[in-house]
This record gives structure tokens, C-alpha cells and sequence, in this order.
């Protein structure tokens, strides 16, 4: 079932409340992959009813041209969600989101403000606004986000525990294609050549975490893995760079919770990943 209004979305959730079950959320914006049912397998274990909400949220695009090229299959979507047992699917129109009038925000500061937060102004902003709202439209009790968007998770964490939002936050690993590749929505945009080129990122990084880890000079390691990464054809490396996992904060040597973060592109398709050092 495809609901496109809040009230019908709050509606049927107050009936399952009612009826003393528990709900969770899987936030999204279309062109699923297989991350993405695994967050729903992981929502589907935990709960006994199971929302996926696909909205490509405009306010989280700084650039009106990835907006624009933002892939859309809403109808295949919701083909593979039916089959995999999903209970609603929440696609509101423009409007249930952002009525005539609308002029609030949430704005995370801290842990949103460096990597994406540089290079994607308003980015964090515009996807805690949409997450706050569609937490308080389907009240969850779970919501489930990818580590992949590893900055993302710790902001819509940091946002749910200062504004007491009833709802647990739970994080599932980043699902790799065989070769390796973080599985993304924007892989699709890849050009065959660049697909090849994209698969030698999470071996670089990989190599790159377990010399850090094991005590290499951190400038000069991550220096060279950004040649390296030049050498093997991305084209602009935005950030390749160590920090506190939980607080984004740029560490300088090795520590425990080091998390090393990268974001590089390939033609106009910009790619993130990142690892645990
Ligand atoms: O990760 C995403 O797809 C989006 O940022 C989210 C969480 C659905 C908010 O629009």
C-alpha cells in the first residue's frame, strides 16, 4: 500500500499503536538496493509492522543539478518492497512535507558541521528537518539508517537524543558489491569505465586503515592513498581524512573509534565511503 498524505500515514499507525504494535522506519529516497532491504530485513526482525518512506527531499540537494539527476523508480520500488514484505509505503506528495508556509528547521551543529557539512551546504540541515518530520508524522518506535551515510547517522543520532525523540536509532553495516563498491543510489549514474575505477576506493582505504592502524605517521599515509587515489583515475578527491567516528572531529594520529572518511568523484558522480581505522 502507497500512502501520499500525513493524516492517512498518522492514521494507520495510531491503529497499530492501538493495537500494541511495534513500528519501524525505514527512511529513503527510492532507487533502492539491496542496502537498502538489508535495513528493512534488520527494521522487519525488530518490529511487527514495517513503514519505508521514499521521499527525495529537495532541501538536501545544495546542487539543483543532482536533484534533478537524482535517479526516481518509484513504481520498481515499490514492486521489490511488496515483495519483501514491507507493510506501507510512505511516498507523501511535495506538499504533506512542505506546506504552503512552511519555515522551520533543524539544524545540528557539531558533528554536521565538517566533511559533508563543508562540501554539502545545507545538506544536514535539510535531511534532519525531513527525518524530524518523518518521525513525528509515523511516530516509530525503530528507525533504521545505513552506515554508509556514516556522518548522517551521527547527526540524526545527535538530533533524536537533544530533542527527545522517542525513537531508537539503529545502524546497520555498509553493503558492499562483490568487487567491494559501497552499494549507493548514485552508483547507477556510473559510466561502465567509471564503475570499474569506483571498485578501487575500498581497497585503497583498506589498505590506507591498516597502516594508520598499525602505527604509520597518519599525514604522510593518508597523503599517499590520496596519490594513489589520483593515480587510479577519480578525479577530485573533496576529503580523505581520519576522525572520532563519533564526533567527526579530524583526529591527528591514530585512536580508538578512528573512522577514516572519504569523498571523491568520478566524472559528476560524487561517491562517499568509509571505514572503521
Ligand atoms: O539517506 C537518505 O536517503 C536520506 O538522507 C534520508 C535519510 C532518507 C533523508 O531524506
Amino acid at each position: 500500500m502507497i500512502l501520499r498524505t500525513a493524516q492517512n500515514m498518522r492514521q494507520i499507525v495510531l491503529g497499530w499503536k492501538a493495537a500494541g504494535l511495534s513500528v519501524g522506519v525505514v527512511p529513503t529516497m527510492g532507487a533502492l538496493h539491496e542496502g537498502h532491504l538489508s535495513l528493512i530485513a534488520a527494521a522487519k526482525g525488530d518490529n511487527d509492522r514495517v513503514i519505508v518512506t521514499i521521499f527525495v527531499n529537495p532541501t538536501q540537494f545544495n546542487n539543483p543539478a543532482d536533484l534533478a539527476s537524482y535517479p526516481r523508480r518509484e513504481e520498481a520500488d515499490a514492486d521489490l518492497l511488496v515483495k519483501h514484505g514491507v507493510d506501507v509505503i510512505f511516498a507523501p506528495l511535495i506538499d504533506q512535507v512542505y506546506p504552503h508556509g512552511f519555515a522551520s528547521k533543524v539544524t545540528v551543529l557539531g558533528v554536521s558541521e565538517p566533511l559533508e557539512g563543508i562540501f554539502r551546504p545545507g545538506y544536514f540541515s535539510g535531511g534532519a528537518t525531513v527525518v524530524a518530520k518523518i518521525f513525528s508524522i509515523i511516530l516509530p518506535d525503530r528507525a533504521y539508517f545505513g552506515e554508509k551515510d556514516w556522518q548522517q547517522v551521527q547527526v540524526i543520532s545527535r538530533m533524536s537524543v537533544d530533542l527527545n525523540l522517542p525513537v531508537q536509532i539503529v545502524t546497520c553495516p555498509t553493503l558492499r558489491a562483490p568487487d567491494g563498491m559501497a552499494l549507493s543510489s548514485r552508483n547507477t549514474r556510473l559510466s561502465p569505465a567509471a564503475r570499474e575505477t569506483a571498485a578501487k576506493l575500498y581497497p585503497l582505504m583498506q589498505d590506507c586503515a591498516q597502516a594508520i592502524a598499525q602505527g604509520q605517521a597518519l599525514g604522510p599515509r593518508l597523503l599517499a592513498t590520496q596519490s594513489a587515489l589520483v593515480a587510479a583515475g577519480f578525479d577530485q578527491i573533496d576529503y580523505f581524512t581520519l576522525c572520532d567516528g563519533p564526533s567527526l572531529e579530524r583526529l591527528i594520529a591514530y585512536a580508538p573509534n578512528a573512522r577514516l572518511l572519504a569523498a571523491v568523484w568520478l566524472g559528476d558522480v560524487r561517491l562517499i565511503d568509509n571505514i572503521v581505522a
